[in-house]
């Protein structure tokens, strides 16, 4: 049994093999409809438990349609509406829930809910996302600048804005790929400096340059996300509007990077905050093929995780 925690807890050859696995699927459905199930069905007989305490498009949509492509069955679940929205230990919850599913996937808030949820479950355990990571989603990501540049070992990826969740993935992900990352942002939104050592420890060249000129000159590809998370407050929605407006990811700013450069953000997106419409629906982005490569790449960390 195998929980997927996060990117720099797994090892890197098995995360390999999830993204060799996810492009075999994706090849094998040759563009069938989306509801048509796999040719192969390892999931059949299998449930899996969908638990978000938060909200979400992509990551319940592409969850809930890759267990049933892969010939499983789902239960979607709010946090709120459960008992452990209302006193129910979460340990209690993990040893319940292991007798009814095979696997849990849980989109919560505080990294430790996680945590506890997979060290007392008798079943696999997939973060969907805490306030401190989004593995998944970045998965995804590496699939995608694969998917249309090739190995993106040695590659500059430069991460714009609030270094939160997303960016933290990443860094992981840089660490255990082997990729250079830069953030550019303002001080006080700065990466974790334990992710940062995390991608260092590992090797690979790790920047933080402010000017977000200077920061994109070679990139290979620019990364964006929103300027508020969804654990954030709406109460310092201006003030971080202010603090990021000189790194709104725009034409100009493009222009500075590699020609061949590509944009990606993990959605929802802002338009004409975080990134401008212009970048988000121009040649260099690649956000669609970003978010549907969310449900090949599950499927394949869903099969990593059960070993079927
Ligand atoms: N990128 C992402 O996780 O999207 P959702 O919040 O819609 O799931």
């Amino acid at each position: 049994m195998n929980h997927f925690l996060d990117i720099h807890l797994t090892d890197p050859a098995a995360l390999r093999s999830m993204i060799e696995s996810a492009s075999a699927m994706k090849a094998a459905r040759n563009g069938r409809g989306l509801a048509a199930p796999d040719d192969e069905t390892p999931l059949a007989g299998r449930m899996v438990a969908l638990i978000f305490e938060k909200p979400s498009t992509r990551t319940r949509v592409s969850f809930d349609v890759g267990v049933r492509q892969m010939g499983g069955q789902t239960m979607v679940l709010s946090g709120s509406e459960m008992q452990l929205g209302h006193g129910e230990t979460i340990a209690d919850t993990a040893r319940v829930l292991s007798r009814y599913v095979d696997l849990i996937m849980i989109r919560t808030y505080e990294e430790s809910v996680l945590q506890e949820l997979a060290e007392y479950a008798s079943v696999p355990v997939i973060n969907g996302l805490t306030n401190r990571t989004h593995p998944c989603q970045i998965m995804a990501d590496v699939m995608t600048y694969e998917e249309h540049r090739g190995p993106i070992a040695g590659r500059k990826v430069v991460w714009v804005g609030d270094g939160n969740n997303v960016c933290a993935s990443f860094l992981h992900a840089a660490g255990q790929f082997g990729f250079d990352f830069t953030f550019t942002g303002p001080p006080p939104l700065d990466p974790e400096v334990e992710w940062l050592e995390f991608a260092r420890g590992k090797g690979i060249a790790v920047e933080i340059v402010r000017d977000p000129f200077a920061a994109v000159e070679g990139a290979d590809l620019v990364v964006t996300d929103t300027w508020v998370s969804m654990h954030d407050s709406q109460s310092i929605r201006e003030r971080r509007h202010n603090m990021l407006r000189p790194y709104q990811v725009n034409e100009r700013l493009m222009a500075a990077a590699k020609p061949d450069v590509l944009f990606m953000h993990c959605l929802p997106a802002h338009r004409e905050d975080e990134v401008t419409s212009a970048v988000m629906d121009g040649p260099h982005s690649v956000i669609w093929d970003e978010a549907e490569n969310r449900l090949h790449a599950q499927k394949a960390i869903m099969r990593w995780c059960l070993g079927v």
